[in-house]
């Protein structure tokens, strides 16, 4: 059987991508990143992928007139690589429907909130301000909406008194470097199917614990 093929995309530092850099190297993740694109010159991302010998791409938004011709260059790129699977990790730009038209059910996202709880940007302060006692992670099959496809597997974590938004974010990316890699997985396994809004994941785990915070 031939290997499953994913393309992240990514504007920033590129922590997931390393977590998924190195759960491929370590033989947990049993992909190929065929490339890592960028729409940012100077994402850390673009480095950690040449450092691990990954084929990377620039494409600035900023060079097209429109988001749908900014889109084309990318399924062009990504066609063009036989990607099987695109991985959004921190890709700051709204994705249209010639993204999606091209890779029904084949493109996933990270957000790190517990949606449908705060989407958006700026969500790990908006979730400090509102005074909510957990929040988290989440990974989702991306639709047209703004962080409101299909849930893949979501992770909770606290929030704490003293917590501000980089405390805060720091404690939920660990949890997202955890579950982005496991959805992957689960994908290339051929392991998950969408029925409707929900995602069936054959052969997982139950999980039966609760979590209270504070807890007492
Ligand atoms: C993560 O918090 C992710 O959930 C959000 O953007 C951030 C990217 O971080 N979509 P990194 O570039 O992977 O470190």
């Amino acid at each position: 059987m031939s290997i499953f093929r994913i393309g992240v995309l990514a504007s920033g530092g590129g922590t997931n991508l390393q977590t998924i850099i190195d759960h491929q190297k370590a033989g947990k993740l049993t992909v190929e990143i065929a490339l890592v694109i960028s729409n940012n010159p100077t994402a850390g991302a673009l480095q950690r992928a040449q450092a691990a010998g990954i084929k990377t791409l620039c494409i600035n938004h900023r060079d097209y007139n429109s988001r749908e011709d900014f889109d084309r260059a990318l399924v062009s790129a990504l066609k063009d690589n036989d990607v099987n699977l695109v991985v959004l990790a921190g890709f700051m730009r709204i994705i249209t429907d010639v993204m999606l038209n091209a890779f029904v059910h084949r493109i996933i996202n990270i957000h790190p909130a517990l949606l449908p709880a705060f989407p958006g940007i700026n969500v790990q302060q908006q979730a400090i301000d509102y005074g909510a006692r957990f929040s988290g992670c989440t990974v989702h099959f991306v639709d047209g909406g703004v962080d409101t496809g299909p849930i893949i597997i979501q992770a909770v974590v606290p929030i704490l008194p003293q917590d501000t938004a980089s405390s805060l974010s720091e404690r939920i990316l660990e949890q997202e470097h955890r579950i982005y890699p496991q959805a992957i997985q689960w994908i290339a396994e051929g392991r998950v199917s969408i029925e409707g809004r929900k995602v069936m994941i054959a052969d997982s785990a139950d999980c039966e614990s609760t979590l209270i915070n504070p807890i007492s």
